[in-house]
């Protein structure tokens, strides 16, 4: 009988066997060499007869059962971007592998530092249409990361910016831990491609206000990380202080911030790297805490108070009262909208009066995609 075959005829697959075996080496070895000298053979004659000298040796393909993956020994291989967000990390080896930051502060190679936009959704991006037309042109300059319900697959075309920028998600519930793990998870992933040195996070109802060029600027020349964080004297704020971290979070240190934040690369290697306040938020700050909007805005007042602006980016309407802000729907996007969504000042830049104080507004409802699409060229820039 033959080797491999059995009397069911089903293929024997032996993994440890390499496909390599010294005798089928010794087999192709001898059947190249066969090849090579023929071929000679066949160019002498062909050059003798024909008297042509340029000769151009005919396309073989050799097979090559056995070549091996060079091993990755230049620069390249550090700094070049992920090519797939794909990983089977678990968060553990994620942040931990996250968590690396080199110590030389100039890079020997030219670097155009990259905005990382990083959407937290539970699933689909209705506004896409209009980041897309924000993103147009400026590839180079940003990078995206999107975070969905574990079973949700978004289905992007290929032609679209959002088109495989999924990374492995995890579910996530307002006001829990869960979503500071989300939002860990996703600067996590976006810290692993080192062109990567500022992290937006976003949500599905937000818009950007400005074109992508005043946006690139503003971020990248403050000299603050834009993260929500003020002391509220209030039962919202104060109020939700637990005695139980007094050893590592005082009163007067805790604070309050929206969770929509502007990071760059120091900070949020911070975040990700900590193990000191994580555990105390994790187990003090229960339901009715919203630890989502006090752990990153406490911890980074306490670990890098010099490096925040202590206010957000991203614009939200409390006009209307009640504990959510406004959503704004079809009917709110007129001229008037529009306009007024630059007249937002009474803020500070680089510690200066600002003209601009917020790029970026929320909460815009699907049904908004169609007014805002045709107006955004007129009054936001893009
Ligand atoms: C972006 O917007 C700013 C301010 O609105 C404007 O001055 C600038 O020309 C725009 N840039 C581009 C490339 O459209
Ligand atoms: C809180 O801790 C900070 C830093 O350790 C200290 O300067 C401050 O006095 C403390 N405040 C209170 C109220 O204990
Ligand atoms: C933000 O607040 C901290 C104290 O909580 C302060 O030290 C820091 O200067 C503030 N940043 C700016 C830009 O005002
Ligand atoms: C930003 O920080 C740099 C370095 O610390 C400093 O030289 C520069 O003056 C600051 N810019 C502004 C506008 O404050």
């Amino acid at each position: 009988m033959e080797e491999g075959k059995d009397q069911n005829a089903t293929v024997v697959v032996r993994p440890n066997q390499s496909r390599c075996s010294p005798h089928k080496l010794t087999h192709l070895l001898i059947l190249f060499l066969v090849l090579c000298f023929s071929i000679s053979l066949f160019i002498i004659y062909a050059v003798r007869k024909t008297g042509v000298t340029t000769a151009i040796a005919p396309p073989v393909s050799i097979p090559q059962p056995c070549v091996e993956e060079q091993p990755k020994t230049d620069l390249d291989h550090w700094i070049k971007s992920p090519s797939t967000l794909l990983h089977t990390m678990s968060d553990e080896q994620l942040f931990w592998r996250a968590s690396f930051m080199p110590q030389l502060k100039s890079y020997p190679f030219t670097r155009v530092p990259k905005i990382a936009f990083m959407f937290l959704t539970k699933g689909p991006l209705p506004l896409a249409p209009l980041w897309e037309r924000f993103f147009k042109g400026h590839q180079g300059l940003y990078s995206i990361y999107v975070h969905t319900l574990p079973a949700y697959e978004a289905k992007f075309p290929r032609t679209s910016v959002f088109h495989g920028r999924q990374i492995p998600s995890q579910i996530a519930e307002w006001g829990r831990m869960s979503m500071c793990d989300a939002e860990r998870r996703l600067l996590a992933n976006a810290l692993l491609d080192i062109s990567n040195e500022y992290f937006v996070l976003v949500s599905e109802s937000c818009i950007p206000l400005y074109n992508f060029t005043l946006t690139y600027n503003y971020i990248t020349n403050s000299n603050y990380s834009f993260i929500g964080a003020f002391d509220d004297p209030g039962p919202v704020g104060r109020g939700r202080y637990n005695y139980k971290m007094l050893s590592e979070v005082n009163i007067s240190q805790w604070r309050k911030g929206s969770q929509w934040f502007e990071v760059n690369r120091k900070l949020a290697t911070i975040i990700v790297s900590d193990v000191t306040y994580y555990p105390k938020f994790k187990e003090f700050c229960r339901p009715a805490c919203y630890v989502d909007e006090h752990y990153f805005p406490t911890m980074l007042t306490i670990l890098a108070p010099d490096l925040i602006a202590n206010r957000s980016l991203t614009w939200v309407d409390w006009s209307r009262g009640g504990p959510h802000p406004a959503t704004f729907g079809k009917f709110d996007i007129t001229e008037d909208f529009m306009k007024k969504l630059h007249d937002i000042h009474n803020c500070d830049y680089n510690r200066k009066p600002a003209s601009v104080c917020y790029l970026f507004a929320r909460k815009f409802s699907p049904g908004t995609l169609q007014p805002l699409f045709l107006l955004a060229p007129k009054y936001l820039g893009y």
